[in-house]
């Protein structure tokens, strides 16, 4: 009784998730997007939502949804919503606005389960300190399963470089959360994309995967990345 009940429910799960037209980046808002999708059809989220810190960089770039947190608690609610039941989200955040962060992720339903800490080998600014290291919360919907082997939650980090974007988080960062915390063919979602860099480790991984973008400018990078990508293993194939 109970396997039929698991099979029927992972049968649900899937239906659901082949609603979702994956592999893609779709250009808006996530607040007007993510309520198109259908409940339960992602099986993990990555995401580096804006810090609302007003972040500039030393170039000039912004982040649109950086200076307000009108956003927060809605984005959030749907993020829970369409994730699977007893399944994973990492949100990374800034750390001066620790509190509306860890509000946001209680008032969806998740059950805050880990720290991630990224030690940073430069100083990304200096004031009271030299700020040098990114965090993360690992977030639980439900019960998931954990991992047969969980990483630490310190991960190296490595400078991305920010080209395609002033705030691009090196892939080698996320690829372990990923691995660790999604299901083989799980679907990756990324609700605040940037540059695409949650999508480019998913496709590595082998992970079907979904982003949405506010900033035009952002979402042609992300776009160019996956197609750059997709032509790169295409190619590895064809010479295989
Ligand atoms: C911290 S950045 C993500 C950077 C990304 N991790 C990367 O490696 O390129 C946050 C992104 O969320 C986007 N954003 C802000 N509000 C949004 C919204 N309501 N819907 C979708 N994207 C949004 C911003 O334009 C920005 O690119």
């Amino acid at each position: 009784m109970v396997t039929e009940s698991i099979e029927l429910s992972e049968s649900v799960v899937r239906a659901k998730r082949e609603q979702v037209q994956a592999n893609d980046i779709l250009c808006g808002d996530c607040l007007e997007l993510l309520p198109k999708l259908p409940p339960s059809s992602v099986n993990f989220a990555l995401t580096d939502p804006p810090y609302l810190v007003r972040y500039k960089s030393r170039d000039g770039r912004t982040i649109q949804n950086d200076d307000n947190d009108s956003w927060l608690i809605p984005a959030f609610r749907e993020i829970h919503r369409v994730l699977e039941r007893n399944s994973y989200c990492v949100s990374f955040y800034g750390w001066p606005h620790a509190d509306k962060f860890m509000h946001a992720f209680r008032r969806a339903g998740f059950n805050i389960v880990g720290h991630l800490v990224f030690p940073k080998p430069y100083t990304s600014s200096t004031s009271h300190l030299k700020y040098q290291h990114e965090c993360a919360f690992l977030l639980a919907k439900g019960y998931p399963q954990k991992p047969q082997a969980p990483i630490g939650d310190v991960i190296p980090w490595a400078y991305s470089g920010n080209k395609l974007h002033p705030t691009q988080k090196p892939l080698a960062a996320l690829k372990p959360l990923i691995q660790a915390f999604s299901a083989r063919s799980g679907l990756v979602l990324d609700p605040f994309a940037g540059s695409g860099s949650t999508l480019i480790a998913a496709m590595r991984l082998g992970r079907p995967f979904l982003g949405i973008e506010i900033d035009p400018t952002y979402h042609a990078a992300a776009a160019g990345r996956i197609t750059s990508e997709k032509s790169a293993s295409q190619t590895l194939k064809a010479a295989a």
